[in-house]
């Protein structure tokens, strides 16, 4: 392989879903993955609660599902996924995050892509122990400022109280990261979000990483994996 075909495939396009039950590091590994490659994060959590903070007509009708724990309606969620990649279709990639979470939804995920010129090149499922997740999303916080995510004991700033990417000092904890709900949330993700994994062994796109791990070999394993 020539010099030229060496930095073309360093930075071609790539398009993945990270997969994987809350608090297994999906938001995390696509914080780092976009810092490192330039890739935009689609968390359609972010979008989600950025429209139950707004007050828009989505947001009012997910507002009281999130809380439970339950999952957002296809028909929203889909709807806030084809805007965002009308937005990112040209950019240098996807790390799609929290999507797709059902059946319909990797259906739709597919028109979408056709839809926009694109092409998924990898499904990355984060494979976790439930039992360690409760304590996991129950330690989490992050930078009012600038969304940079923390831990009780897992990942705290440097300084306490600052946060390491901003300086910021407002930190701020999701309603929906308690015991009860983060149960109901694993309840949501094995009935309808754990059998896409079947579903995208079958296309031959679906790289499995032990999201046990400290957060550096996670990403060093996704590294591996895309
Ligand atoms: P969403 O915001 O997507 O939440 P989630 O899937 O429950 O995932 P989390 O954000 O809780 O976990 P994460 O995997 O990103 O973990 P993180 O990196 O923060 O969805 C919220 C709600 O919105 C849903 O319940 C639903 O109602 C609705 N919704 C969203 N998308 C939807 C869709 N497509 N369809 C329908 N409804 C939808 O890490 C967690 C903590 O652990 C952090 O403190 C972090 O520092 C720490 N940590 C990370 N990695 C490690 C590690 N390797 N070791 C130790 N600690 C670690």
């Amino acid at each position: 392989m020539d010099a030229q075909t060496d930095t073309r495939s360093e930075t071609r396009t790539v398009n993945l879903i990270l997969l994987g039950p809350p608090g297994a590091g999906k938001g995390t590994q696509a914080r780092i993955l976009m810092e490192e490659r330039g890739l935009t994060q689609l968390s359609t959590g972010d979008m989600l609660r950025a429209a139950v903070a707004a007050g828009t007509d989505a947001g009012k009708a997910a507002k009281a599902v999130m809380e439970a724990g339950g999952l957002v309606s296809d028909e929203i969620v889909v709807a806030i996924v084809d805007d965002k990649l009308a937005e990112e279709k040209s950019g240098p990639g996807v790390i799609f995050d929290g999507f797709p979470r059902t059946a319909a939804q990797a259906e739709s995920l597919d028109a979408l892509l056709a839809k926009h010129g694109m092409q998924l090149d990898a499904v990355v499922s984060m494979e976790v122990d439930d039992d360690a997740m409760v304590g996991r999303v129950s330690g989490r916080y992050t930078c009012g400022g600038c969304g940079e995510g923390y831990h009780d004991a897992a990942k705290v700033p440097r300084t306490e109280g600052v946060c390491d990417k901003c300086g910021g000092s407002d930190f701020k904890r999701r309603a929906d990261d308690n015991a009860e709900t983060v149960r109901a949330r694993l309840e949501a993700y094995h009935a309808d979000t754990a059998p896409l994994i079947a579903h995208y062994a079958a296309t031959g796109k679906l790289k499995t990483v032990d999201a046990m791990k400290d957060i550096d070999d996670v990403t060093a394993a996704i590294r591996a994996a895309i």
